[in-house]
């Protein structure tokens, strides 16, 4: 099925299977001001308001006729829609929570989540699978445990006996110099959207490249990814003391590794939630960086996180906090 949905008052066409940023990139446009594009959901750097609700990830919504995408502003934060206070606007109607009481909630449904959740089923106990891909996210685990999960819906609150968390890896994201241009992304983005056709120019892969997608390997450590608004070339370093290397292209690739996507669990750590799968691994940590945008959503930069530790926010919750 092909269609168009309204982005910013003008249309775009999508074709059968695209998300909403899918169909916008193709388009040659980006659902948000730019930087990393993973189209898994990891990045938060596709964020737009879709049907009146903000900070809805444009990478994890279907494409579908009818829908109004309003990009957030460069500038500020976006609208928030609420009924009755001053300066909010659109009223929209209470938000509907749904209760349920079940043995245990499994949260992904790639394999080790399937597994997991007929493991569980077999034994004899009640399960819910949440997976993001139907458009169910959880969001926190709480004391009980109780699962706070986003739906198209409303809200959904799951107290349980136990936890599996089988959320899989994140790719690495680089945080450098010029990590917030269109047209840097990960390999599994690339992959995703050479496959729907979108056209991303000169490409070239730093790290571990996709033999999937036409590009150029890269050799050498990323220094700086270079251009106004667009990527227009990449510089890289061989070795400790080499030469810096300028390299013109359209698109940067980053094949840098994996994280464990395991912050539910680490949010849950006295509580019954237990690790599968790729969200169980310990992967090696990348090195700090040293400068670059480590939230693009919110901008916030490495220099913001460094001025917060000089002021003595030595705690990861404040921290992410007081940058916002
Ligand atoms: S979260 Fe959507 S592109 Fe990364």
């Amino acid at each position: 099925m092909e269609g168009r949905f309204v982005l910013d008052d003008r249309p775009i066409p999508y074709r059968a299977g695209d998300t909403v940023a899918v169909a916008i990139l193709r388009a040659g446009e980006h659902p948000a001001q730019g930087g990393t594009v993973c189209l898994a959901g990891d990045c938060g750097n596709c964020v737009a308001e879709v049907d009146g609700v903000a900070y809805v990830r444009t990478c994890q919504t279907p494409a579908r006729p009818g829908l109004v995408v309003q990009r957030h502003p460069a500038v500020g934060q976006p609208p928030l829609r609420g009924a009755g206070r001053a300066g909010l606007t659109n009223p929209s109607p209470r938000l509907r929570v749904e209760r349920a009481d079940v043995d245990v909630v499994v949260i992904g449904g790639g394999d080790s989540g399937t597994r997991a959740a007929a493991e569980a089923g077999a034994a004899g106990r009640v399960v819910e699978l949440i997976d993001a891909g139907d458009g169910s996210e959880a969001v926190a685990i709480y004391a009980g445990p109780t699962v706070i999960v986003r739906t198209p819906q409303g809200m959904r609150h799951l107290t349980c006996r136990e936890v599996v968390v089988a959320a899989g890896a994140a790719e690495l994201q680089a945080v450098c110099p010029g990590n917030d241009l269109k047209g840097l992304m990960t390999v599994r983005a690339a992959i995703q959207l050479h496959a729907a056709g979108v056209d991303l120019g000169v490409a070239v892969a730093i790290g571990e490249p996709p033999n999937e997608v036409p590009c150029t390997p890269l050799s050498g450590r990323l220094l700086r990814i270079e251009g106004t608004e667009r990527v227009s070339g990449v510089v890289t370093r061989d070795g400790e003391g080499g030469d810096e290397r300028a390299t013109p292209c359209d698109t940067v690739i980053l094949g840098l590794g994996y994280a464990a996507r395991d912050p539910l669990a680490r949010m849950a750590a006295d509580l019954p939630v237990s690790l599968v799968g790729g969200a169980a691994k310990a992967f090696r940590l990348p090195p700090a960086p040293t400068a670059g945008t480590i939230c693009h959503c919110s901008g916030v930069t490495v220099k913001d996180v460094e001025d917060l530790w000089e002021r003595g926010f030595r705690d990861l919750e404040l921290v992410k906090r007081a940058s916002l």
